[in-house]
């Protein structure tokens, strides 16, 4: 099927080129020449495992393009919209405004019986104020909310874990319109549905409410245990134990229960705060209240982390040397949006520490933004002389090959801050360290 894809960020460059994997004819359409330039060489502009050989293949082979000009949409059947709806300066709302400039720029080339399938994480009821725009050109409007991981994002998209379609619909379902579209949307993703994914049809604000309120969840297990590990610190207990413990209960389940700097990226903490405002606006802000205190928690890590070092230097970091060990949000990825590793990293550094630091992916972004920090690319290199090191980033490098009795001699000081409790703690304190984790005694 011949399809669009407007806006090339991690999250509709990897479904271009996913897409044009499982045989469609793909052409990714985004404002900003750089990257459709890096794009149309095949060369991914960010880091995303498998996303490169996608590309390389998608292009080589003819299906997959990259333009600038919004008119290579025409004659496309389905036009996914993937632009980002970052946080709103000052306010917690989403930013809808390049979701409303994608819309109206596709407008134009629009034909009769076309699908516009919005993917970008939106407030309920965006949908339904979009969809007239879209059908006075005779096309039709799905929102198909992306669940996808950035680290696992390739995966994601060619198998996800479910799809949700949120079509045209009256109280009876979908209209037959809505069916109509959901079918498409069926032999767009039909590989993916023929090996027995769940495909879930519903109306728009069910389909928008899915996304947030799995992002709310998520974020909501992640506080949940960093509470408790806000508990095991006045309490001499273990809170990867206590995970670990009550993991074991298929109720709870283990996974998003990793105690440590808390959760950041382009994704959890703006979808909650959004989610927040749109329950306000709804007159339901104290249904969501609870999204402020896993929000307060979640950043109250960083602090902890911060103080545990400060602790651990004996009451200062001034001008001591730091490693920290890590930058991106999340490992297997280079994206720093409201990463905890480089605030963390950033504090210090405020603090009068020596900071430098080193990750496998995120250096150029990190530095980018933060040009104050001293950078360095090899990891022993990053660690020589240092009085403390502090492991925000769960990187094999770090978690997995990095030997607690190597890194020992490479360093001055033998404390270690595990901002992810990633570490071996007994092997690290076998090999001389002091080990300080999170909500470890
Ligand atoms: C998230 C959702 O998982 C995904 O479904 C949605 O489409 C986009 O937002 P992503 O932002 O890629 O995906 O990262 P995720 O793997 O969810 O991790 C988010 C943050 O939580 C990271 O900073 C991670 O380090 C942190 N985290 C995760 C924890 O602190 N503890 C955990 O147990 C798990």
């Amino acid at each position: 099927m011949r399809l669009s894809v407007i806006g090339c960020g991690y999250l509709g460059a990897v479904h271009a080129a996913a897409m044009a994997s499982i045989g469609h004819e793909v052409v990714g359409i985004d404002v900003d020449e750089r990257k459709v330039a890096s794009l149309s060489k095949g060369e991914a502009p960010f880091f995303e495992p498998g996303l490169q050989e996608i590309l390389t293949e998608g292009i080589a082979s003819g299906r997959l393009s990259f333009t600038t000009d919004m008119s290579a949409a025409q004659g496309a059947k389905v036009h996914f919209i993937g632009v980002g709806t970052p946080q709103q300066p000052g306010g917690y709302a989403a930013d809808l405004t390049y979701v409303h400039a994608a819309v109206d720029g596709l407008l134009p080339y629009l034909s009769e019986g076309d699908i516009v399938a919005g993917k970008s994480t939106v407030p309920v009821g965006t949908a339904e104020s979009l969809a007239p725009r879209v059908s006075d050109r005779g096309a039709t409007l799905v929102w198909n909310p992306e669940f996808l991981r950035e680290g696992w994002a390739v995966q994601d998209t060619i198998d996800p874990d479910r799809l949700v379609a949120g079509v045209p619909s009256t109280d009876g379902g979908p209209t037959e319109e809505g069916a109509r579209t959901a079918g498409v949307l069926r032999e767009v993703y039909h590989p993916s549905i023929a090996k027995g994914t769940p495909f879930i049809v519903t109306d728009y604000a069910t389909a928008e409410l899915v996304k947030v309120s799995a992002n709310a969840f998520l974020a909501t297990k992640i506080s949940f245990i960093n509470a408790m590990a806000e508990i095991a610190e006045v309490t001499g207990a273990d809170v990867t134990t206590l995970a670990d413990a009550i993991g074991h209960d298929a109720r709870i389940g283990r996974r998003f229960l990793g105690a440590g700097i808390g959760f950041g990226g382009g994704c959890l903490p703006k979808d909650i705060r959004a989610f927040s405002a749109r329950a306000e606006e709804l007159g339901r802000g104290e249904s969501v209240a609870f999204l402020r205190e896993i929000d307060a928690i979640n950043l109250r890590r960083r602090d902890r982390a911060v103080d545990l070092t400060v602790q651990a230097l004996g009451g200062s970091v001034f001008e001591k040397k730091v490693t920290v060990l890590g930058a991106a949000f999340k490992p297997h990825s280079d994206d720093i949006r409201d990463s905890p590793a480089l605030d963390v990293a950033v504090r210090l550094h405020g603090l009068g520490a020596d900071v430098t630091l080193t990750d496998p992916a995120a250096i150029e972004n990190a530095r980018r933004i933060h040009p104050q920090l001293t950078y360095v690319e090899d990891r022993d290199e990053a660690l020589r002389d240092a009085d403390a090191v502090i492991v925000v980033t769960e990187w094999d490098e770090y978690r997995r090959d990095l030997d607690p009795a190597h890194a020992a001699a490479l360093t001055a000081g033998h404390i270690v801050v595990d901002g992810r409790n990633c570490l071996d703690a007994a092997a690290w304190r076998a090999a001389g360290w002091t080990y300080y984790g999170m909500g470890r005694p």
